[in-house]
């Protein structure tokens, strides 16, 4: 380890609804992911990011909080937190929750309040509320990131207010001190409970420009891959992280923040790691390369350059639950798992953290045929099913071959897995050499084994191709179709990611080579 675990660990990612159901309501709970630590201990990861497990109508599938100190009574209770999260530390795994300032749900008791106050009252100040002139025409131009207006009237039709998500997620006017106020209490409950830090989701959106002027053009916003915008990467979001960082500081254990900051440069992205802001952010520019050498060649070099200029870790990431399991993203089949496991092995001999996605570790494809009716995003049904959705790479875990739901649960689970996942279950790949889980257990240790302390580039070995020495091993990336030779990179192999013959790398593959 480093100095501070957080500069170089892995990271895992639960989302608490499709990892590990231990009381067969179909749904994962925090019973099933502390029977699960075993595992994730012998995966070799440093840390857990917990997807929302707070109280919920689920709307959002738990991004939609209707009260920030309680664990919604799907996954359990408060006592079964503080059970999963002591065997998470005494396996030395630490434990990340996930805290959404952004918007709450609108069934917390503030916008239950706001709804039952007049116009004007304190109580719709927490919110943005606007008077209705026209019923017809919303106060500004801008649309809901999961499709159509981000303004809905109230019942009485006298007012609107914003969401920038589903209607059932309001959002909050940081602008109010009491906001502040609530949101310090609430990092400090967590904090005082032993929580290692928080993911801050939307953490780029809480400020609003002032006067909420319209976008450009139609008003509407991909938050995947968007621009500057007037409710998103404002600069007065750094003053509630500036106001932030003390707050954890005051806690031992060397615990962190980091933040879901989608903004249109790395620049602009590093600017939240300054030393008194935040510890990190998702680079999510690997997301949105094309698997080509030239792509993520541009934006590691971004990456490095932008977050030295601040002193911060970079932090890499391949998938999560927003976007399509890179699997897929690669072509899907034999070539797709082939890419994807290049592409995990690169990242993890980059200097920086490295997030995994759960089931990546297994090989799973993003799931892309589910029926209608079990879908349960909030994109599918605001878009009238244009766009298809986040469902796809949420489909809950196969933990064995065989068995209901493959050892999810023992009553299925919220959404059907495709009906060959008993082959990529934790048990057909454990033990078993050259299974993806394998491959991921023996890439994490030997990453720890081999600490990376920078990146320099070396010379291309073909075209699709590029080599570098991370200080610690050289890691050759063959991205195109045809083999290259690696033979002047190395003698031993630590680890290939498909077998080299003849001195030859096949295409979509990675190997590292000891110095
Ligand atoms: C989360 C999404 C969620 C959205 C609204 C995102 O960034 O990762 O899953 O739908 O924020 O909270």
């Amino acid at each position: 380890m480093s100095e501070h675990w957080w500069r170089d660990a892995v990271i895992y990612q639960v989302y608490p609804r499709s990892f590990a159901d231990a009381d067969g309501d179909g749904m994962g709970d925090l019973e099933g992911i502390r029977s699960r630590i075993p595992y994730l201990a012998a995966l070799g990861v440093d840390a857990v990011w917990l997807s929302p497990c707070f109280a919920s109508p689920q709307k959002d599938a738990g991004y939609d909080v209707s009260d920030y100190r309680r664990i919604d009574p799907r996954f359990g209770d408060l006592d079964d937190f503080d059970r999963m999260l002591a065997d998470a530390h005494a396996a030395g795994i630490r434990l990340i929750v996930d805290l959404v300032p952004n918007h709450t749900s609108s069934e917390h008791a503030w916008f239950q309040a706001a709804l039952a106050a007049a116009p004007g009252s304190p109580e719709r100040e927490r919110y943005h509320f606007r008077d209705v002139v026209d019923p017809e025409v919303p106060p500004n131009n801008w649309q809901s990131i999961f499709g159509g207006p981000a303004w809905t009237k109230t019942d009485d039709g006298k007012q609107w207010y914003l969401h920038l998500f589903d209607a059932s997620q309001p959002d909050l006017n940081w602008d109010n001190p009491e906001v502040h106020a609530e949101f310090q209490s609430v990092l400090r409950f967590w904090l005082d409970r032993g929580v290692d830090g928080f993911r801050i989701d939307v953490a780029h959106g809480m400020v609003k420009a002032d006067g909420l002027p319209d976008t450009g053009g139609d008003g509407t916003i991909e938050m995947i891959g968007t621009t500057q915008a007037p409710f998103f990467d404002q600069d007065g979001v750094h003053d509630i992280y500036r106001s932030w960082r003390p707050i954890i500081e005051e806690y031992d254990g060397d615990r962190i923040f980091v933040a879901e900051a989608w903004t249109d440069s790395a620049e602009r992205r590093s600017l939240y790691l300054r030393p008194d802001e935040l510890h990190q952010a998702f680079n999510f520019d690997l997301v949105l390369a094309p698997f080509s050498a030239a792509d993520f060649r541009k934006a590691i070099d971004s990456e490095i350059a932008n977050n030295a200029g601040v002193g911060a870790p970079c932090t890499w990431v391949l998938s999560n639950h927003d976007v399509q399991r890179h699997v897929t993203r690669y072509g899907g089949g034999e070539l797709g798992l082939a890419r994807a496991k290049a592409a995990t092995q690169l990242l993890l001999s980059l200097p920086g953290v490295v997030y995994v996605y759960q089931g990546e570790e297994l090989g799973l494809n993003e799931v892309l045929d589910l029926p209608a009716e079990v879908r349960e995003d909030p994109t599918f049904f605001r878009t009238g099913g244009a766009q298809i959705g986040r469902d796809g790479c949420r489909v809950p875990l196969p933990w064995t071959r065989e068995g209901s739901s493959f050892g999810f649960g023992a009553n299925g689970s919220w959404l059907p897995q495709p009906a060959d996942w008993g082959a990529l279950s934790a048990e057909a790949e454990d033990g078993v050499p050259g299974s993806t889980l394998e491959f991921y257990r023996s890439a994490i240790a030997l990453r720890k084994a081999h600490k990376a302390t920078g990146l320099t580039w070396l010379a291309d070995p073909g075209e699709d191709a590029f080599a570098f020495d991370n200080g610690a091993l050289v890691a050759v990336v063959n991205f195109g179709a045809e083999p290259v030779p690696v033979a002047g990179y190395g003698t031993e192999v630590l680890l290939a990611s498909s077998p080299i013959t003849d001195g030859l790398l096949p295409g979509g593959s990675t190997a590292w080579f000891n110095k």
